[in-house]
């Protein structure tokens, strides 16, 4: 296992951006723990339907909040009220805004130093994600657009799937700007391919054909757009396809990460029914297999702490740097950035260019 540090990104071990932390069906008003960012948190869906993310650890002496199944406050009608969550020990009770608002043996003033971290969320898209930020400030940038979520011709997906916990993310990352692992590993011979860089945003513009038949689709060609959204969130767009994919990539320690992906498709005929949802489940199974066969190197590889780049490779360097800037103070940003914004090519592979051009 290699840290960030190890991969020399910056000054912080996780970086600045909005994360998933659990399908929206996960959360309910039954509390669970999660563990991300080497940190525990509880997490629950309050009366008002709220989802509520807090540190587990309790000010006052310590116990996991969400845990206790047999306490006699998580079996008590009080335990979950409102958009609040009590401890299971002493059931001192915690807000949304993370301060304890009620004692239930105490009268006097509750001490200021009561409180947990309340985590910022947000539920869109069935998933649930949260902003970790290092420096502790408010957003500068939003989750990933999906507009096909709520366009009534696309067949929505039905949550994340897992894909594996492993490798340091940045392992992950190294993929959206990996043009000969296309052919080499995924059977789809990119015929152009380039990438960008811009603020927070990266993207691959491919055009492949496929080569090998483990999918059914030899000889077919497409096009993908896609891209990284901050270091969290991946999109993939693909376009003669009628297809959307979200890969989800959340730092659970230092080092280690869990991928998930999920697929929405546009109905050929407009409406969404069982043929059309058995399309998507088919894409979901087609793209999350393709991800398997990354899954299959990271899961044995060795950390790659350099990449010995030739110039017919992708643009991993340049891509590396931009994924820096979300482990370092944001004030960074921009001499980060300055060598690399703009469009790089792969020697060897021209400018992108869609299949389905005429659909431009
Ligand atoms: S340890 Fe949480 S209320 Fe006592
Ligand atoms: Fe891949």
């Amino acid at each position: 296992m290699a840290t960030s540090a190890d991969y020399k990104l910056g000054e912080y071990a996780f970086a600045r951006g909005w994360f998933a932390v659990a399908n929206s069906s996960e959360v309910t008003r039954t509390p669970i723990n999660v563990h991300y960012f080497g940190q525990d948190m509880v997490l629950y869906r309050g009366e008002s339907g709220r989802v509520v993310m807090l540190d587990a650890w309790c000010p006052h002496m310590g116990t996991k909040l969400g845990s206790g199944e047999t306490s006699a406050t998580t079996t008590a009608a009080f335990f979950m009220e409102g958009d609040n969550i009590r401890c299971p020990f002493h059931a001192w009770r915690f807000g949304p805004d993370g301060k304890c608002n009620h004692i239930p043996y105490h009268d006097g003033p509750i001490p200021p130093g009561a409180r947990v971290k309340p985590w910022r969320v947000e539920d869109r898209y069935g998933i649930v994600f949260t902003w970790h930020d290092p420096e502790g400030q408010e957003p500068d940038f939003d989750i990933a657009p999906f507009p096909e979520w709520d366009d009534p011709q696309w067949v929505r997906w039905q949550g994340l799937e897992p894909l594996c916990d492993l490798n340091h993310p940045i392992e992950i990352f190294d993929n959206m700007s990996d043009v000969a692992h296309l052919g080499h590993l995924h059977g789809g011979h990119a015929v152009t391919y380039e990438n960008e860089y811009d603020r927070h945003l990266m993207h691959q513009r491919q055009s492949s054909a496929v080569e090998d038949n483990s999918s059914g689709l030899f000889g077919q060609t497409y096009s993908t757009i896609a891209g990284y959204v901050g270091p969290g969130i991946a999109f993939g767009r693909f376009r003669e396809m009628g297809a959307a994919q979200i890969i989800c990539v959340t730092p659970i320690d230092d080092g280690t990460c869990r991928a998930w992906q999920a697929a929405m498709v546009r109905s050929p005929s407009g409406v969404v029914d069982d043929t059309s949802r058995a399309m998507r489940d088919k894409a979901s199974a087609l793209f999350g297999g393709g991800l398997l066969r990354d899954g299959e190197v990271w899961a044995v590889k060795k950390p790659a702490l350099h990449v010995m780049q030739l110039p017919s490779d992708g643009p991993f360097r340049q891509s590396r740097q931009w994924y820096s800037q979300f482990f370092n103070p944001r004030t960074k940003a921009a001499e980060i950035l300055a060598p690399i914004t703009g469009v790089h090519y792969a020697k060897g592979w021209p400018p992108f260019t869609p299949v389905d051009a005429a659909a431009e």
